[in-house]
């Protein structure tokens, strides 16, 4: 049986992180949220459990909390933060509100010198962030670690296994963080540390092959990163009784359609169902100006598309989907109940029948998903892809989208990419394409004057696409974009930089 770690998600905004952390260390982690109930937890066999960080106080009432009995199961608890106030308080300790809270990179003294989640811990910097601490630790644990402000910033009762870190091990500003979180796992849980993705493919691949036996299956193909990786997997397993319905609506990038079929019906043994409707969509798109009008309807035409050949292929069988980790996980934000609707999780409609749905890739988070693509061969192009818009280019073309500003479009992001690679900045670039602004600007081309389209670039840098710097591309990297786009593209004289981040610039222009 599979080990594994159960993050009890309290509503802190580490929560995916902690989990990211412990699988760095080969460890399976999942995410459940606090209203869990604790029957559920006991069946599960988990080597360990970490209370998350949260918003909360202890003392009120309605914030997270859960039965003390957890705590009495035998399994090594880990309470961060939150989790450590909760853990004091489950305990009848003492937390109390200080007059200024504690933030940021903060020294701690370590008072245990041979507790086992400090072991080959030195005193040292880490992340606080609260404004309650533990004035009094419960009867039978110890202070382990103390700072100038917090008396208690780590806490045991090494008997029981119970742990509790009033820092944050889960971020890179703590200095141990990472080994802090490895003595848990390996000292105090006893892991293995054998969850390997290797393993990962071989125990997914049977497992696909069991459940799917003679049947077939129809997976929506899109040629990103979680689609193509949810594929390669069910070719592996299932070979050619898997279909593939990719639809290329027109608005890609240059090339792509061809590519992303090219891969996977020379790589991986499968059905391969294309359907090509640019023409349908620019006739669709005659006129629409509005952004959002614009996105409407490549929306709605995409899934009539979709749907409709996805019917033509269903015939009982399985329908899967490259669902990953973070659209699927309930938080602990009050909302448990309700998985987050994503753009990932589409709603089929109701005459269409499958035996089930199938989604292999719905306990691995994105590093995770493109480390199984590289192990299955999938090229580094479609694995490492950038995030690509549902509507496609369909977004950076502003004002009516025809055949022409898709080919002029197509042609200066090529050049951008081919440069972006050649610099050796694609790895430090989150992602990165042109705009065509509709913007028509005077130019002089030899002896002759020019009226032709300008081309904007977006290049940033972000974390986590909610908030984004634009990058600072090196001058001479520019001067040779701009060089070879106006040069090499048709119907292009002049070329400008997006300096806005996010906020208040969005990413995509529309
Ligand atoms: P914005 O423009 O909102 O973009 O700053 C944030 C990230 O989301 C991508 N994006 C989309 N992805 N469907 C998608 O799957 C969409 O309709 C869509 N619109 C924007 C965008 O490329 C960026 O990575």
């Amino acid at each position: 049986m599979k080990e594994k770690i159960l993050v009890l998600d309290f509503g802190g905004q580490y929560n995916q992180l902690i989990a990211r952390r412990v699988r760095d260390h080969n460890v399976f982690a999942e995410i459940k949220p606090y209203t869990t109930p604790l029957e559920d937890i006991k069946s599960e066999n988990y080597k360990g459990i970490i209370f998350t960080g949260g918003p909360n106080s202890v003392y009120d009432m309605s914030s997270p909390h859960y039965d003390s009995a957890i705590l009495d199961l035998g399994i090594p608890v880990l309470g961060i933060c939150y989790g450590c106030q909760l853990m004091c308080f489950m305990r009848e300790g003492k937390v109390e509100s200080a007059l200024t809270s504690e933030y940021g990179k903060i020294n701690i003294n370590i008072d245990k010198k041979n507790s086992r989640l400090f072991k080959d811990i030195p005193d040292s910097v880490v992340w606080m962030s609260h404004t309650d601490y533990i004035s009094e630790a419960p009867v039978g644990f110890e202070v382990t670690a103390h700072s100038a402000d917090c008396p208690c910033a780590a806490m045991e009762n090494a008997e029981q296994k119970l742990y509790a870190v009033q820092f944050h091990p889960e971020v890179t500003h703590t200095e141990y963080g990472k080994k802090l979180l490895s003595n848990f796992i390996f000292e105090v849980c006893g892991c293995a540390g054998d969850w390997k993705m290797e393993g990962f493919i071989e125990n997914t691949v049977n497992s696909l092959r069991e459940k799917i036996g003679g049947k077939k299956v129809v997976l929506g193909l899109s040629g990103g990163v979680d689609s193509s990786v949810a594929a390669a997997l069910l070719s592996k397993a299932v070979g050619n009784q898997l279909t593939c319905v990719f639809v290329d609506q027109g608005l890609m990038r240059k090339d792509e359609g061809d590519f992303v079929e090219k891969t996977f019906t020379s790589l991986f043994d499968m059905n391969f169902v294309r359907v090509n409707c640019g023409d349908e969509f620019i006739a669709k798109l005659k006129g629409a100006t509005d952004p959002e009008d614009k996105r409407k309807i490549i929306g709605t035409e995409f899934y009539n598309v979709f749907w409709n050949k996805i019917r033509e292929e269903a015939d009982g069988g399985f329908f899967a989907q490259g669902t990953i980790y973070p659209d699927c996980i309930e938080s602990g934000k009050g909302d448990a109940d309700k998985i987050k609707t994503h753009h990932n999780k589409v709603k089929m409609p109701d005459d269409i029948k499958f035996d089930d749905v199938i989604e292999p890739l719905c306990d691995l988070f994105k590093d995770e998903v493109r480390r199984v693509g590289e192990l299955l061969g999938i090229p580094k192009e479609l694995v490492w892809r950038q995030p690509f818009p549902g509507p496609g280019l369909g977004v950076r073309i502003m004002g009516e989208i025809t055949k022409e500003k898709i080919a002029i479009l197509q042609d200066a992001d090529a050049v951008l990419r081919d440069e972006i690679a050649k610099s050796g900045l694609e790895r430090e670039l989150s992602q990165y394409f042109v705009v065509l602004p509709d913007v028509h600007t005077v130019g002089v081309m030899g002896d002759h004057r020019t009226f032709d389209h300008l081309i904007a670039i977006r290049a940033v840098t972000t974390d986590d696409f909610m908030t984004a710097d634009f990058a600072r591309i090196p001058y001479d990297v520019l001067a040779r974009i701009s060089n070879r786009i106006v040069n090499e593209c048709d119907h292009i004289n002049r070329v400008v930089y997006d300096i806005t981040s996010k906020p208040p610039g969005t990413i995509e222009w529309a």
